[in-house]
């Protein structure tokens, strides 16, 4: 099949063109994002790709379905930036990567977690200087911590395994228990209850209606003092301008983040040379104990392969069969 990739980067080329040997399909690579802008470009495609934060609304849906595309093909598991019913209305299939590496994402929660706590970020830069001083470098024993665990589905459920292993307690809240977790001695409670009792919490949910502001203000009055809050899941689980409040207080002890809200705007390109615009995300990067890094949880030769696997092997599924298994529906 024909299929524009949009917002690609050399990376992702290289491990498309490289997985597209077994498949054969015509890759054409456009590194603008999918939007009102640059959606002309996907003109005569059927096949059309995008990633985490291309706007693929009803207006763009319109004009990629009068330009002939009858494929979305996600390569990444949230689909919170497709309007589905409007693809639905157009005829516009959907298809995303359900799965590449939840063990790449939950081993970058955790390494979130030990670069704030031990502040090896700081040190790094300390030591490079001659600056052996430990001040300032005080860290926290894991073990022994409370850790809550808000979604334990593929990547949460890895998140607790590896937590466990460091000697954890370990609570988690979920509309769906896992047994497997159970068994591995994940003990659930109500959402109030984890965040009442956890000295860490991990975010793991998708982004929904339902789960939008997860962490507000209200939330945050229910968590310890002190807490270490890490969100490598959605941006929008977390009002960040309550989460600011708390780090002021010193509600929030470290806050270590993969996503934020308005990522849109920011991340995955270099804007080294240019000023910053959202005041909300500078002020985050002013406060020492917050750890951000730039939607790079998945970011591991594992997933990538992956994930072009998966997309290749749905456009395939899809032009053969009309239909996909990993077809997200409504
Ligand atoms: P999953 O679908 O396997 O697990 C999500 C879990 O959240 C499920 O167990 C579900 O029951 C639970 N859940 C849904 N609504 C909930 C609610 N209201 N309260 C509590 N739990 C709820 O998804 P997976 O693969 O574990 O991914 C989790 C999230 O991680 C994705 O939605 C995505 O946003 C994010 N992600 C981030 C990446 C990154 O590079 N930073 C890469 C891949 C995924």
């Amino acid at each position: 099949m024909k299929i524009a990739l949009f917002n690609s980067k050399p990376y992702d080329e290289s491990f498309f063109l490289r997985e597209n040997e077994r498949f054969g399909h015509e890759l054409s690579f456009f590194e603008p994002q999918l939007n009102e802008d640059t959606v002309r470009l996907a003109e005569g495609f059927p096949g059309v790709c995008v990633f985490v934060n291309d706007p693929v609304d009803a207006s763009v849906l319109e004009k990629l379905a009068a330009g002939g595309a009858r494929l979305i093909a996600l390569r990444c598991s949230g689909f919170n930036n497709v309007d589905l019913q409007a693809a639905a209305a157009k005829r516009i299939t959907v298809v995303r990567v359900p799965a590449y590496s939840p063990h790449a994402v939950a081993e970058h929660a955790v390494a979130l977690l030990l670069a704030m706590n031990r502040k090896t970020h700081r040190a790094y830069n300390r030591v490079r200087e001659g600056n052996f001083a430990l001040d300032g470098l005080l860290g926290f024993d894991l073990y022994g911590k409370t850790v809550g665990v808000i979604g334990t589905g593929r990547i949460g459920a890895i998140f607790a395994r590896i937590m466990k292993g460091f000697g954890c307690e370990l609570l988690a809240h979920d509309k769906y228990p896992s047994q497997a977790c159970r068994e591995e001695g994940v003990v659930y409670v109500e959402k109030d209850e984890l965040l009442q009792r956890s000295d860490i919490v991990s975010l793991h949910c998708p982004l929904t209606v339902e789960t939008r502001h997860i962490i507000d203000a209200n939330a945050l009055s229910l968590m310890r003092q002190g807490v270490t809050l890490i969100n490598t899941s959605r941006g929008g689980l977390v009002d960040t301008i309550a989460v600011i409040k708390g780090l002021k207080s010193g509600k929030i002890g470290y806050l270590g983040l993969d996503v934020y809200e308005e990522e849109e705007e920011l991340f995955f390109k270099d804007l080294s040379d240019e000023v910053i615009q959202d005041d909300i995300f500078a002020r985050l990067l002013t406060f020492p104990n917050v750890l951000i890094t730039g939607h790079q949880a998945y970011f591991t030769g594992t997933a990538l392969s992956n994930i072009a696997q998966t997309t290749l092997q749905n456009v395939a599924d899809f032009e053969n069969t009309g239909q996909c298994e990993n077809a997200v529906t409504l």
